[in-house]
């Protein structure tokens, strides 16, 4: 597997922000720190990992509900799992130049690496987001944008008990915000102070945990495969005694080759009876479970996959990241695979100013449009150079309406160009079998 050049971040950044996948936050004053924003097709692109995550882990299983919680939740929740006391990093302020630094990112702990002054003693600082909430502006008023979305699944665990009787095992999975004030936020969209994740609270009975932990660790990378992350750059980390939560008696994070570095990109941890136990304690709520059938009532314990929406995102775009030469000319492109593609393919006219082919585009536009929401029409410029910005884009297919589409060759007649994004080959089909050809490779 060959190393990222080192101006690879610079490339794929540079490339977001050109193509509209993603800009800096709050961008004309100046930004906001540990913020980014999704633009057009980085939004449709986002959209279509969440759908297919829902639909694997969620839709596509029996034994999965899908839940909704609230960003804000009573600050008692935090307070309970310990992460008001315990959500923290390492942090050191520079004696000279007062900027602060994540210590355990640091090489060398006791020199500032802004102005090289002496950097002070190293504290614990609290990463949960406080705010106010309702007109009292005291400290009964304060509450926590959740650093996690875990915990809204762990509170409706009853109610979704009380509403569907689910057998054991069984799991909630959510999609949403999470807010971290992370002392250094950077390298792109790997570490935000704003984030997305897509969790999944899996309950098992505690002599289970081993199967559904190895269940999950094995489904986790089927994930991987099918949106189209480089699977030669992902390695699994069996996380030590010492440096796991202190909820988690097994940990295995996914690891991806960043080019700035193999960090995490997910997590899998069993959190034991973590999280109900201390909240049945805390509220005073049973949250233990019934099985109707044995008759025995225990706590459940839980096995947690949980994926970052922002770091697949970045992953997908650097594994789909090429560069390569097409018709002697270099060219810089997006290879997703069409499940994930923001675009699944452009609809062109040969000629734009020739009203019979664009007449006849536009039919095969609104037909497959109908059908496969995510296809764009693209009149600009002559055909290569169209190819080319679709290619960046990622758009696996680009289809023409040539004149032969009209009948100039009576053969080809209501055929039309579907041109590969990958290697630049075009074939005839006809338009009749246009929708189900995109539509399987969408599979
Ligand atoms: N509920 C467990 C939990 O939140 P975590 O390892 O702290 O565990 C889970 O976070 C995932 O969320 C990570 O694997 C990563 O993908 C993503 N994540 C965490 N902090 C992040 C940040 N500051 N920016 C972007 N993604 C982040």
């Amino acid at each position: 597997m060959k190393p990222y050049p080192p101006e690879m971040m610079e490339k794929l950044v540079s490339l977001c922000k050109r193509r509209g996948f993603i800009y800096q936050g709050s961008e004309i004053y100046g930004g906001l720190a540990g913020t980014y924003d999704y633009g057009p097709l980085g939004t449709a692109l986002k959209n279509n990992i969440k759908n297919l995550w829902w639909k694997m882990f969620v839709d596509g299983r029996d034994d999965m509900y899908g839940v909704d919680a609230s960003i804000l939740m009573n600050p008692k929740v935090w307070e309970t799992t310990g992460h008001v006391a315990g959500f923290s990093d390492p942090l050191s302020e520079c004696t000279k130049c007062k900027k602060r630094f994540r210590v355990d990112h640091l090489e060398d702990k006791l020199k500032c690496p802004a102005c090289g002054g002496a950097l002070g003693p190293e504290r614990q600082f609290n990463m949960m987001l406080s705010t106010k909430v309702g007109a009292m502006e005291d400290s009964s008023s304060i509450s926590y944008l959740r650093p996690e979305t875990a915990q809204g699944m762990f509170v409706n665990f009853k109610n979704v008990v009380n509403s569907f009787h689910p057998k054991m095992p069984f799991g909630l999975g959510q999609i949403g915000k999470a807010f971290r004030n992370e002392i250094t936020p950077r390298d792109f969209i790997f570490r935000l102070r704003e984030l997305e994740q897509m969790e999944i609270e899996y309950f098992v009975k505690e002599s289970d945990w081993a199967r559904a932990f190895e269940e999950w660790r094995v489904a986790m990378g089927a994930w991987i495969e099918m949106i189209g992350i480089d699977s030669e750059r992902v390695h699994e980390v069996e996380i030590g005694d010492g440096d796991r939560a202190h909820y988690s008696k097994r940990t295995i994070d996914f690891e991806f080759d960043y080019p700035f570095g193999q960090k995490e990109l997910y997590g899998l941890a069993y959190r034991t009876d973590f999280d109900l136990s201390r909240h049945s304690e805390a509220s005073k709520v049973d949250l233990s479970y019934r099985d109707e059938e044995v008759g025995d009532k225990f706590t459940p314990h839980v096995i947690e996959p949980s994926f970052g929406l922002d770091r697949t995102m970045l992953a997908v775009l650097l594994s789909a990241y090429t560069e390569d030469t097409m018709g002697d000319a270099p060219r810089e492109y997006l290879k997703f695979h069409p499940r994930v593609a923001p675009i699944k393919a452009a609809v062109s006219p040969l000629l734009k100013n020739k009203p019979e082919l664009v007449e006849k585009a536009r039919e095969v536009y609104a037909m497959l449009k109908k059908e496969i929401p995510q296809i764009m029409w693209d009149d600009n410029g002559n055909v290569g150079k169209r190819y080319r910005r679709q290619d960046e884009i990622g758009t696996p297919f680009c289809v023409t309406i040539d004149f032969d589409t009209l009948g100039e060759t009576p053969e080809h007649k209501d055929t039309v160009t579907i041109r590969d994004r990958d290697t630049g080959t075009q074939t005839r089909l006809p338009i009749s079998d246009l929708t189900n050809y995109l539509k399987r490779s969408l599979l």
